[in-house]
């Protein structure tokens, strides 16, 4: 994953300078490498390094580099660590290739190991890889145009990439199945890259490259090709325009909001990055086990608790979640051999956690790492790990890589229960159909929501408390959701389980205090929820609530109902998520906070 670019130019000499640039522009999607590849007297010609962009580009010899024809990679890792093998572009068997992918292919083992029986020898442990040594194969046989339609149409995934061929060194081919991709030229030449933003400035106008077709760009012609049809269609240039005002690379205000939109895609991607050897290791390690540990900080430890939920529904195991730093205190000496730790950390390197599993190490456990972030001491600490797969996360107030934890962890309980029998291949079936579906789902959420939290943002912004409450597997959602409006929006809230909120929280909610409620989806529950709602009500609270939109009771209830897509209760925290991310953020907005750089907070805590 991360992203590419590109141009066919007719001045050489200025190759360098403006793949540096394209680097530069894009090095916030991606960390883990950079690199690029050339054509010069019909070689292919690589430079890369693990490092990132804004390290790689101080090589001396980047601006000096001569070419009329190149591409270029920033990385995040999710198949194979940061690593110079595992750096893109990527070459086939003969060194006449490179591609440079952005994305996931979901079947790329299968292809690997079918490759790698007739010979193909892979340098690297990437998905992307591939690509270049199936290329290799086909476009011998069938010409450039149709060896790249025979290689996508093997590809299943959510990706688009780059190739250039040194026995045709004037062209470019860029496909798009499910990524962005824009095009623009100038009167020097072709430019494309994943972000626009990363050739604005390069270019007079653009075209955005759709699904399903390929380019053809060379010095100064662009030629698109339907990938099914195989023909060429017609494409209209447009004027660029101006860099719209944002502070963040598309436009967007802030990261935070971006990281929540980008959920849809990325999500997709998530579903698609973790891979069945590993789930299935990691599931047997979990099935031998005589204790079973959760662990994680912040918004890492409510997606861990959200699975210690599920892990008892679907997979017949109870273990035991626990904060990462609490962890020493309240769990250690249960800690021997045959007691597994789950560790989930978005950046791999919170301190609290890699105490908690060093310490669970000495003790005898087993690690299993869930993280978004590969060569972090927490990826090498663990015995097996699991990557998110959710691209990278710049906010401070973790959106998108909390999805991606849930669904992770998803993945590897109905791993587990399929191993152990406590579920069935069609009860697997029937929770991976939905899964499948969440990325649309999302999309559709973020749309039902958006108007309406900014609308009662208004309402919350000049309080200086709130709670918000739910039970069951949405408990956890009502702590993320409370993280979220005190690391957003500086307003100090509360998670609280609803029945405790009798037990004492209650005595606050008067004067119009904001009470959000995530409607639960067990029926006896609903029942005490609406009850929860009179009674606030009655004490003079203000009820908010987020209901699925079949629920015709709750707007009898409060005028602030928030409605989400109805979905199986299992992915209601999914759901439930988002219009408090929203919630905080617009409040946030109306607070005047920094929203993406909290005071005092950093994307990981590292003491
Ligand atoms: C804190 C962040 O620093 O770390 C939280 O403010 C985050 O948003 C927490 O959830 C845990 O981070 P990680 O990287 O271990 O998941």
């Amino acid at each position: 994953m991360g992203g590419i670019g590109g141009c066919v130019i007719n001045n050489p000499e200025t190759m360098g300078k403006t793949l540096r640039s394209i680097l530069i522009k894009q090095s916030h999607l991606g960390f883990d490498g950079t690199g690029i590849a050339i054509i010069k007297n019909s070689k292919i010609n690589i430079i890369k390094s693990p490092k990132r962009a804004k390290e790689f580009v101080q090589i001396d010899h980047l601006e000096k580099l001569s070419s009329n024809i190149g591409i270029c990679d920033v990385r995040h890792a999710t198949h194979g660590r940061p690593h110079l093998d595992n750096t893109q572009p990527l070459d086939d068997c003969n060194g006449e290739i490179a591609v440079a992918m952005e994305g996931v292919i979901w079947n790329y083992s299968i292809i690997r190991d079918r490759l790698s029986e007739k010979g193909h020898i892979f340098k690297s442990r990437t998905d992307a890889e591939i690509i270049s040594h199936l290329l290799e194969d086909y476009i011998p046989k069938n010409g450039l145009l149709d060896g790249i339609r025979k290689t996508y149409f093997e590809l299943d995934g959510s990706f688009s990439f780059a190739v250039i061929h040194s026995k045709y060194p004037d062209k470019i081919a860029i496909v798009n199945k499910d990524s962005n991709v824009y095009i623009g030229r100038n009167e020097n030449g072709i430019y494309f890259a994943t972000e626009i933003d990363a050739i604005r400035d390069l270019v007079l106008e653009f075209l955005k490259l759709n699904f399903d077709k390929l380019a053809l760009i060379t010095q100064d012609s662009v030629e698109i090709i339907d990938l099914k049809k195989g023909i060429p269609e017609s494409f209209e240039w447009q004027p660029i325009a101006e860099a719209p005002k944002g502070n963040v690379p598309g436009g967007w205000p802030h990261f935070m909001l971006r990281e929540i939109h980008e959920s849809t895609l990325w999500l997709k991607r998530a579903i698609m990055t973790p891979q069945k050897v590993y789930l299935d290791l990691a599931a047997s390690i979990l099935n031998d086990s005589k204790k079973i540990f959760i662990i994680g900080c912040g918004t890492s430890y409510h997606a861990g608790m959200i699975s210690s939920y599920i892990f008892r529904e679907l997979a017949g195991l109870s273990p035991t979640i626990i904060d990462a730093a609490e962890f020493t205190y309240y769990s250690l000496k249960e800690v021997k051999t045959g007691t597994t730790v789950i560790a989930i950390s978005q950046s791999g390197a919170s301190t609290d956690v890699l105490r908690a599993v060093s310490k669970a190490k000495l003790h005898g456990a087993i690690i299993i790492g869930v993280t978004n972030s590969l060569g972090t001491p927490l990826m090498f600490a663990s015995n097996v790990y699991l990557p998110i797969g959710i691209g990278p996360e710049r906010a401070v107030p973790a959106t998108k890589s909390f999805l991606g934890q849930i669904i992770a962890l998803y993945q590897l309980i109905i791993a587990t229960g399929l191993q152990n029998n406590f579920l069935n291949e069609k009860e697997a079936k029937e929770i991976f159909s939905h899964l499948y579906k969440l990325p649309r789902i999302v999309e559709e959420t973020i749309a039902m929501t958006q108007d309406k939290a900014r609308e009662i943002s208004e309402q919350l912004y000049k309080r200086n408390s709130l709670y918000v409450v739910s039970r069951g597997l949405n408990y956890p959602i009502a702590l993320e959701g409370a993280l979220k409006f005190k690391e957003t929006a500086y307003l100090h809230a509360e998670g609280v389980e609803a029945g405790e909120l009798r037990h004492g929280p209650k005595a606050l909610v008067y004067n119009n205090f904001p009470v959000i409620l995530i409607m639960p989806k067990i029926p006896d529950a609903v029942e005490d929820s609406y009850k929860l709602i009179s009674e606030i009500k009655q004490m003079g609270g203000n009820p908010i609530i987020i209901t699925n939109k079949g629920d015709k009771t709750s707007r009898k209830l409060s005028k602030n109902v928030i409605y989400v897509p109805n979905v199986p209760r299992i992915f209601t925290p999914i759901v439930n998520a988002i219009p408090l991310q929203l919630l905080a953020y617009y409040t946030g907005i109306k607070r005047g906070s920094p929203i993406d750089v909290p005071r005092g907070l950093s994307k990981a805590v590292i003491l």
